[in-house]
């Protein structure tokens, strides 16, 4: 457990399954950050190509002597994010002869994390990870609460396991080297907890925007603090998602729907998510719970964070609606959405007019 001031702790309360966040600068390399949570002596680090030359012989100095460490560098892309990507990561822990209290690092963004977890979900039946988030979104959502998996073809995360990490280690040095348009991306999930749950949130970032953008590192850690806060107390309360869990799904049925018709990638998931939450506030006015003025809000909050506000020109209402009808929320074939009762309230609604629907899907502005 690291003990030093600039270094803030939570926990997911999961009975026998809880585990830390620990949150804070230097935490890559320090051997009292990792050691407590690994299972044995066996360690895989799962990282990718643009991740590896940049953080992984620094995590690697922060291991014990007398580990076995073996290491899979995927290639780098959503559009790797299959279930070819996992088996690379099966077979290289049954080449190295790795048993049930092996323990894998997931060192890497959304991508990483939630192929690993799926991985170690998997593996002789499920063993240990460790989630070590090195991207915005991974650090405030991802790697938090479980869920882990790949894409399918026809839908996004179509295919996986909750699967919970031991402890989640984040380094927010790590963000000093991260692409601005990955930061804005990470920023939308920042702000669907300030929407979905926390209006005085969602004030602070509308005052912090520029010092967020800025990569400001005492501004990010606050963020990332109280948005790993709202996830933790989610995920404890309805870790399976049969109820309040479905709320951090704001925007992502719409931007999911982007990121199946664009080709993973194209658009990076948080900037689907930035888009379908503007979206989703537009449908909560036309049902009559947000003005006018609070979708502006939005769109301005949505807009400071650098994200688009606009979906594909070539995506019609029926491309919309094809991946939407494959929702993970659908019960039967009702469409359930997450959408604004107020700023900072959001509901679980599935009786969402078809034509209310189709008409906002028509109007929304593409670009
Ligand atoms: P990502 O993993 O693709 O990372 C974004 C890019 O940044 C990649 O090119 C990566 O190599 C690079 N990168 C990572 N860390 C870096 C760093 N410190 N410096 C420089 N470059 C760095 O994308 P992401 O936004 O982290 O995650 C998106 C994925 O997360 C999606 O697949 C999404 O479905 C998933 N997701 C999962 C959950 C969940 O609960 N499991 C929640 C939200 C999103
Ligand atoms: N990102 C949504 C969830 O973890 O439930």
């Amino acid at each position: 457990m690291p003990q030093s001031a600039a270094i803030r702790t939570l926990s997911v309360a999961l009975d026998e399954r809880s585990y830390p966040i620990h949150i804070g600068p230097g935490l890559l390399g320090r051997p009292d950050a990792v050691t407590p949570y690994l299972a044995g002596r066996q360690v895989m680090i799962v990282t990718n190509e643009t991740i590896a030359p940049l953080y992984l012989e620094a995590f690697k100095r922060g291991l014990p002597d007398g580990l076995e460490v073996g290491e899979v560098i995927l290639p780098d892309g959503e559009h790797t994010k299959t279930l070819e990507s996992v088996s690379v990561i099966w077979d290289a822990l049954l080449a190295a002869g790795f048993n049930r209290r092996c323990t894998l690092i997931a060192l890497g963004g959304g991508v990483v994390g939630d192929m690993t977890g799926y991985a170690a979900a998997c593996y002789q039946r499920g063993v240990a990870f460790i989630q070590v988030p090195t991207t915005l979104l991974s650090q405030v959502d991802s790697s938090v609460g479980g869920k882990t998996g790949v894409n399918h073809p026809r839908g996004k995360n179509m295919i996986g396991a909750f699967w919970q990490p031991k402890a989640v280690l984040i380094d927010t040095d790590t963000l000093a080297t991260l692409p601005s348009r990955e930061l804005s991306a990470g920023l939308a999930e920042v702000i669907k907890y300030g929407l979905i749950r926390d209006l005085d949130f969602l004030v602070w970032l509308e005052a912090q925007m520029g010092a967020l953008r800025g990569v400001d590192g005492e501004t990010l850690r606050e963020a990332i603090y109280r948005s790993c806060a709202i996830k933790a107390e989610v995920v404890a309360a309805d870790e399976t998602e049969q109820g309040a869990r479905a709320l951090l799904n704001l925007g992502h049925t719409f931007g999911h729907a982007i990121e199946a018709h664009q080709g993973y990638g194209s658009w990076l998931h948080g900037e689907a998510v930035g888009t379908g939450m503007l979206m989703a506030a537009e449908l909560s006015k036309r049902l009559g719970w947000l003005s006018e003025a609070e979708v502006a809000r939005v769109e301005s909050v949505i807009a400071a964070a650098g994200l688009p506000l606009a979906a594909p020109a070539d995506m019609e209402v029926d491309d919309f609606l094809a991946v939407m009808r494959l929702d993970k929320k659908n019960i039967d074939a009702r469409l359930r959405l997450v959408l604004l009762r107020s700023l900072g309230g959001a509901c679980l609604h599935d009786t969402t007019p078809t034509d209310t629907l189709a008409a906002l899907l028509a109007d929304f502005p593409r670009r």
